[in-house]
């Protein structure tokens, strides 16, 4: 369950199918499949597990015919990648072809119920359940399809995004959401594409249109579209125009999404601060904080909530918001926080990190703060997105598309919007000095420049993944800002190159960890001159003592932990609250080094999708659309052009 592509045109379907798949295997992809309904009525589908190469090798030379076609690329939720768990699934009859993203949570009734009526479902899948569904709701109603999606959708509990073509009516396609994003492309001359984000649209028109929760789309070939919701009101289908260009979505000469993304940095670290950051003034503008002023104020705690690389970035704002704001704070994984009783005071300021802006555990999360009446504050990377949606107000990172499954510019840009704010905070609280501010304010402006000066000397680190490629484990040490970077470090390495790594405090190596250490184990510190510094080459001292291979990130000039290390990487001096920006990027590399090494796919790391919806990794929606459907227009533009803040609509 992962990408999704559509079309409905004068053109034939199969290429622009499986164009559009190939722009989505970024999401997902342990398998394909495309349905079109060729001349004459037949409904042909194909579909192969593995990567669309291997569908397009099925295929071979006879390609589908017919100018309205589905397409899927398969991330397994329910039942292993196999070619009768991919999409598109038949209903009984076979005339209708579905595909599907999301999870249907009430399929075992489903199933229950229908085999009950006689129908045999050949695959693992919630998808099948969905076809076998709607077809039985079409054909014991007598209802047209548009309405039997809609009934049939009506029994269903869960996440979808689906896409069905009817054998009997080959100038329609039909489409709905809940929970899982879909976008409409309305093309030049009545044509109609479907994606689960704009990618596989984009090449083909600016103009989209995205679902709501609960509608059903009926897109005909005459260049009708017609949307109604499950509870069948008419919707009103109102257009925008995308503002992601291709180049965005394409390597840019790179070998991999991840390496273009890993030196994006310097360009996507300033154009998360830009506007934000005004040294002439001395100012940080977040409207985001500015229309929740008194909200700031008085709180008494900051909670901050995220997952995976999100979570990371988190603790290192709670380091900044500690140091710099002194304002206590608890950094929760999303999906720990969602399943506890946690205690929400009104008192409670929310920060949400995402990047997707629709993980679930994120989402489920920021509704329970809200429930108790926290005010909740998203720092999130997709325009539009669910969490921009459903936050009071927040910070978009403007990182742009990250398309490599292993988060890099998106982890900086937030850890650079989330520096802004603690200074911003800490100024207005009274609790920084004019100097302290100002230099803060500087060496945060100039980051962007540090960071290209980290990436232009990087070459030490191929040869030093070359020592570490065969390792089987490694261990990541910082302390103070930097033990967030290390679990940082240790998740880069351990999701692309099936290192098993980990990511500890330094000092708490001896509480255990340190029994690990002998000469096969690689362990990378992070010793950058900081108020920790002395510790930290303590502790590489005991790791040496045990014969340990070390890599330390130090400091330009450093001369103490050098003498100790194996391997050093150097990164620019700065105020040690502005150095995780610099030290995970030879973390970053050195992890990209080493799974090339090991020949693991980088930017489709198995097991792995980009982003996570359901409670299973269904990955779903990157949108980078310029404009959001949902939100107040007036508030978004100006404030999103103003300074990339985001508000949701006040409620009369
Ligand atoms: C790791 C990674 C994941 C995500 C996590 C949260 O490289 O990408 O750990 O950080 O799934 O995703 P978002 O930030 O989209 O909420």
């Amino acid at each position: 369950m992962c990408g999704i592509v559509g079309y409905l045109g004068p053109n034939p379907a199969f290429p622009i199918l499986i164009e559009g798949l190939k722009r989505l295997e970024y999401r997902g992809y342990d398998s394909a499949g495309i349905a079109t309904l060729e001349d004459g009525g037949a409904l042909r589908v194909e579909k192969k597990q593995g990567k669309v190469v291997e569908l397009t090798n099925h295929i071979g030379e006879h390609h589908p015919q017919g100018t309205v076609g589905i397409g899927h690329t398969r991330w397994a939720t329910h039942g292993p990648p196999s070619d009768v768990n991919s999409h598109p699934h038949c209903g009984a009859q076979g005339r209708i072809a579905l595909i599907h993203n999301g999870i249907i949570e009430n399929y075992e009734a489903l199933k229950e119920l229908l085999t009950h009526r006689g129908h045999k479902l050949v695959s693992d899948t919630d998808t099948e359940v969905l076809a076998h569904l709607i077809e039985e709701v079409q054909l014991r109603s007598g209802l047209d399809l548009p309405d039997a999606v809609r009934v049939a959708l009506k029994e269903v509990v869960g996440a979808y995004a689906i896409v069905v073509l009817d054998r009997e009516h080959p100038d329609r396609l039909i489409a709905a959401r809940k929970s899982s994003p879909l976008v409409i492309g309305v093309g030049e001359g009545r044509e109609f594409y479907v994606g689960s984000d704009a990618t596989p649209i984009v090449a083909h028109t600016k103009n989209v249109i995205y679902l709501d929760d609960e509608e059903v789309a009926t897109m005909h070939r005459n260049g009708d579209l017609k949307i109604r919701t499950i509870g069948d009101v008419a919707v009103t289908p109102e257009i925008h125009a995308i503002e992601l260009e291709m180049a965005s979505l394409e390597k840019g000469g790179y070998d991999h999404f991840m390496l273009k993304e890993i030196y994006e940095q310097p360009r996507s670290i300033r154009d998360s601060i830009r506007g934000r950051v005004q040294l002439q003034s001395g100012d940080v503008h977040m409207s985001g904080i500015a229309e929740y002023w008194d909200v700031w104020n008085s709180a008494q705690r900051i909670l901050i909530l995220g997952c995976g690389t999100s979570w990371h970035a988190g603790l290192v704002a709670e380091y900044l918001f500690e140091s710099l704001a002194r304002i206590p704070v608890e950094v929760e994984y999303a999906s720990e926080f969602r399943y506890r009783k946690p205690i929400v005071r009104d008192s409670d300021v929310v920060i949400a990190i995402s990047q997707s802006g629709e993980t679930a555990d994120t989402l489920a999360a920021i509704r329970l703060a809200k429930d108790q009446g926290a005010h909740v504050f998203g720092v999130c990377n997709v325009v539009g997105s669910s969490i921009a949606r459903e936050t009071h107000a927040g910070a978009y990172t403007h990182a742009g598309p990250e398309i490599g499954v292993a988060s890099t510019k998106a982890f900086t840009a937030q850890v650079a919007v989330l520096t802004a704010m603690a200074i911003h905070l800490g100024r207005k609280l009274g609790h920084l000095d004019d100097r302290t501010h100002m230099r803060l304010l500087t060496e945060l402006d100039n980051i962007p420049d540090l960071v290209k000066r980290v990436l232009d000397k990087a070459e030490a680190t191929e040869a030093i993944a070359r020592e570490f490629a065969t390792a089987d484990n490694a261990l990541y040490l910082g302390r103070g800002y930097q033990f967030p970077v290390a679990l940082e470090g240790a998740l880069k390495l351990k999701e692309i190159s099936y290192i098993h790594a980990e990511g500890y405090p330094a000092a708490e190596m001896k509480h255990g960890p340190i029994a690990l250490i002998d000469e096969n184990m690689p362990v990378i510190f992070i010793a950058t001159h900081d108020e920790v510094y002395d510790k930290v080459v303590s502790n590489i001292q005991e790791v040496k003592a045990r014969g340990g291979r070390i890599l330390a990130i130090v400091t330009e000039g450093d001369t103490h932990a050098r003498k100790l290390a194996d391997h050093v990487l150097e990164v620019p001096r700065c105020h040690e609250a502005l150095a995780p920006l610099l030290t995970v990027l030879p973390m970053q590399l050195l992890s990209y080094h080493i799974a090339l090494l090991r020949g693991c796919n980088v930017d489709q790391p198995r097991n792995l999708a980009k982003s996570v919806t359901g409670e299973g990794r269904n990955p779903v929606n990157l949108g980078w659309f310029s404009t959001p459907c949902v939100w107040d227009v007036e508030n978004v533009v100006s404030l999103h052009l103003a300074n990339g803040a985001f508000l949701a609509p006040r409620k009369p």
